[in-house]
């Protein structure tokens, strides 16, 4: 086991070695799911914030099910609902919460570096539930864990990743976990949203959506990040569907036996085909399935792992 941190705040930071001990960690955790009783008492007497001051559905609800399932007490912050609507400052809220003994900070900020920040004065633990385009740590790991199930190990796999890279946290955050792991990741989208400084960071960069599927062991298509692009970054949405959409004449191209994902939330009908979204192929669902194993993985591990408490009881 290699863990020794009290945050998780991106995956950049990490080691192989770090990754592989949350995605084993989630692994256990996803057995205790599938008991008759699918608590552990592994934080009990903690309290875990669920800080989200930017939109979520799925990261949110999966970390306050994961702190649940670990006995934490949870308190769901609601930006709408707080003082933050009369002025009140990310690092004073912050502080109110932590004097109420919060143990964890989950933080989802649309500013990059917001969870970075509280991290240097909070005393509890920080967890990124993502910050602006930079880093989704859990959405990434996830997605690994999930490709794990299905393909064994990652070394020499081929995963196209196609869509928004240049305004995506998912994208960034998968590169990182993937090239760690020994993945060959390719990166496909509009020119304006895959620009080539991205092969700094290990990856091929193709703008043909053809040659970066066929070989392709896993396709994570990503959606148009409409509230971070500044302008349009191409002609039309049905531009962008008719040239890099995952229809089924490309669907026709792709191993018979590849894995078709995506982080949610899906256009439908933009990025991929209703039916491909729903085929055998598809692990949209299982990937958020995964999400809470993964998320009560990283909750007990920045919680003082096996230290503190017993995976499970
Ligand atoms: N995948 C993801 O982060 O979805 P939410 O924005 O709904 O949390």
């Amino acid at each position: 086991m290699s863990w020794n941190r009290r945050h998780l705040l991106d995956i950049a930071s990490l080691d192989a070695g770090e990754i592989t001990t949350i995605l084993d960690t989630a692994r256990e955790f996803k057995a205790v799911g599938q008991r008759p009783i699918k608590k552990t008492p592994a934080l009990t007497g903690k309290t875990v914030v669920n800080f989200f001051v930017e939109p979520s559905t799925r990261t949110r609800i999966s970390f306050e099910l994961a702190a649940m399932r670990l006995s934490a007490d949870v308190i769901n912050f609601s930006v709408d609902a707080s003082s933050f609507r009369k002025g009140e400052t990310l690092k004073d809220t912050a502080r109110n919460l932590e004097a109420l003994n919060a143990d964890i900070f989950i933080v989802r900020h649309q500013a990059s570096g917001a969870p970075h920040f509280l991290a240097q004065f909070l005393k509890g633990s920080v967890v990124n539930a993502g910050d602006g385009a930079h880093s989704h740590p859990t959405q990434a790991l996830l997605d690994v864990f999930t490709i794990r199930e299905h393909k064994g190990d990652l070394k020499g796999l081929n995963v196209a990743i196609v869509g928004d890279i240049l305004y995506s946290r998912v994208a960034r955050s998968n590169i990182w976990a993937l090239t760690k792991l020994g993945a060959n990741v390719t990166l496909c989208g509009p020119s304006t949203l895959v620009p080539r400084v991205f092969e700094q960071m290990g990856c091929r960069v193709t703008y043909d959506i053809n040659e970066a599927i066929e070989s392709a062991d896993v396709i994570n298509l990503l959606r148009i990040q409409h509230e971070r692009q500044r302008q349009t970054m191409f002609p039309s949405i049905g531009e962008y569907s008719k040239l890099f959409g995952l229809n089924q004449a490309r669907f026709a191209r792709t191993k018979p036996d590849a894995l078709i994902m995506h982080p949610g939330p899906i256009n439908r009908g933009v990025e991929i085909d209703s039916e491909i979204a729903d085929c055998e192929r598809s692990v949209v669902l299982e990937q958020v399935t995964n999400g809470l194993a993964v998320r009560m993985a990283v909750l007990f591990l920045v919680n003082g792992g096996a230290k503190s408490a017993q995976p499970v009881d």
